[in-house]
């Protein structure tokens, strides 16, 4: 098993550039599967998610195959309308795939989504949904069968969470839906509207994304198109993270500096000087010794994302003081803690609340990967930490992660992947 051996305290100084978004490229990649055309995606991350959705492509049918950092998918002829168990297990995100070959071939058979690394990820959302729009969905023995007579019907849906998975799914199959859809209480993150804007550069006719409510007109036929994925803001957050807990400075290019706001609020919280430099880049600067952050809690877009709450935990573990996490996305979203203790953290956990009390500096370590985000935020413990620590069940990171140890030791870190 491949592991990470981080020898911590260097500081970090010069530029990486952000590379396009899991997020995004998941449910683009799905989305390709409505054209029955030629789809060319660019800025495309070397994820082994991404890997696992080009296999779930090529099973259906599909001609997906990747020249650098562009997909090329080509979707005419569909052979298969289910997604064997293997691939589903392979990312917990191919839920994503629903909506696209249900509304593309009537029908849909996948497993259930395995629960993940952040507890339990129901889908009753998706599922609702679409049973509004007229598919008939059986779910026995962790097999879900869904069924469409001709096209799916538009309709007005109030989601009960503004579920970013499930607004994708919904924006996919409503696309080429009879009728209008309405989604109510929708998803307002940057990913969802990346793909609004791949699908409607496909010919759909989609309005109102980035706020609350989401129209949808159906059209009868979607057409090919070449699309660019926005940056990656967690891995942005991920850098920035590392700056912060080497008293470094580092200049990020290729990122839309609006998709941060309260990723950027939570690091001048904490002392780093924050500079917007040219259209799409911005340096952070740390201070000699971090503030803690008193009341950083997660929320759907525009809120402080989940995703990059483990990592500013790394960061309010070495401030001097006392700061506030609460998880209010995912109920099993702390796994990194007991980790964190480890490398010498001083965390309360009470229900959704983190207390985190500041230590002067992580003391290396061997642990273990939770999940995505929390191996990320080992990474940027392990930076700050005296002597070694040593990271294994590194899958977890490559899911999400392309060349974070190259960027990272290019910055002057000492990172050796055995
Ligand atoms: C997406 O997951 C992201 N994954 C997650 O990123 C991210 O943490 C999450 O959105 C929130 O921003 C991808 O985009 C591939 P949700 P998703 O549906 O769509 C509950 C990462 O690290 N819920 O918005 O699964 C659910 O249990 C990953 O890159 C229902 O109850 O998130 C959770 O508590 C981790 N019923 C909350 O909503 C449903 O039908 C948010 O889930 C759907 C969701």
């Amino acid at each position: 098993m491949s592991r990470l051996v981080i020898k911590g305290g260097k500081h970090l100084e010069g530029e990486v550039y952000i590379h396009g978004a899991k997020n995004s490229s998941l449910p683009v990649l799905a989305a390709t599967i409505l054209c029955g055309d030629i789809c060319e995606i660019h800025n495309c991350p070397y994820l082994t998610d991404v890997d696992a959705s080009l296999k779930i492509l090529n099973y259906l049918g599909c001609t997906a195959l990747r020249e650098n950092d562009k997909i090329h998918v080509d979707s005419k002829i569909l052979i298969h309308s289910d997604i064997p168990d293997k691939l589903m297990h392979e990312m917990r995100s191919s839920i994503i795939f629903l909506g696209a070959v249900l509304a593309r071939t009537g029908r849909a058979r996948l497993s259930f989504p395995g629960g993940c690394d952040l507890g339990s990820r129901p889908i009753d959302i998706h599922l609702k949904a679409l049973r509004q729009m007229g598919a008939s969905i059986e779910v026995e023995k962790g097999i879900i069968d869904c069924r469409t007579e001709g096209r799916l019907k538009g309709a007005h849906l109030q989601l009960t969470f503004p579920s970013v998975g499930a607004t994708e799914n919904i924006m996919i199959a409503a696309a080429t839906a009879r009728g209008e859809t309405i989604i109510s209480n929708a998803a307002r993150e940057p990913e969802i509207c990346d793909l609004a804007a791949f699908l409607n550069a496909c010919g759909a006719k989609i309005s109102g994304h980035g706020g609350g409510v989401i129209t949808i007109e159906g059209v009868e036929t979607l057409h090919g198109c070449s699309h660019t994925i926005i940056p990656d803001r967690i891995i942005a957050a991920t850098y920035l993270a590392a700056a912060a807990v080497t008293g470094g400075k580092i200049k990020l290019n290729g990122i839309v500096t609006d998709h941060l706001t309260p990723i950027l609020a939570a690091f001048e919280e904490s002392g780093c000087l924050i500079e917007e430099e040219a259209e799409g880049s911005i340096t952070i600067t740390a201070p000699k010794v971090l503030k803690p952050m008193k009341d950083i809690r997660t929320m759907p877009y525009p809120g402080f994302p989940t995703d990059a709450q483990a990592i500013l935990m790394s960061v309010a573990a070495v401030a001097e003081g006392t700061s506030v996490f609460v998880e209010n996305i995912f109920d099993n979203r702390y796994k990194h803690v007991g980790e964190l203790r480890r490398l010498g953290a001083n965390i309360n956990l009470e229900g959704k609340v983190a207390v985190v009390e500041g230590i002067k500096r992580f003391s290396g370590a061997d642990v273990q990967s939770t999940d995505l985000r929390g191996a990320a935020a080992l990474v940027i413990a392990g930076l700050n930490a005296s002597g070694e620590t040593r990271i294994t069940r590194l899958r977890h990171l490559d899911r999400g992660y392309d060349g974070l140890v190259e960027s990272l030791n290019l910055l002057g870190a000492d990172i050796t992947r055995m």
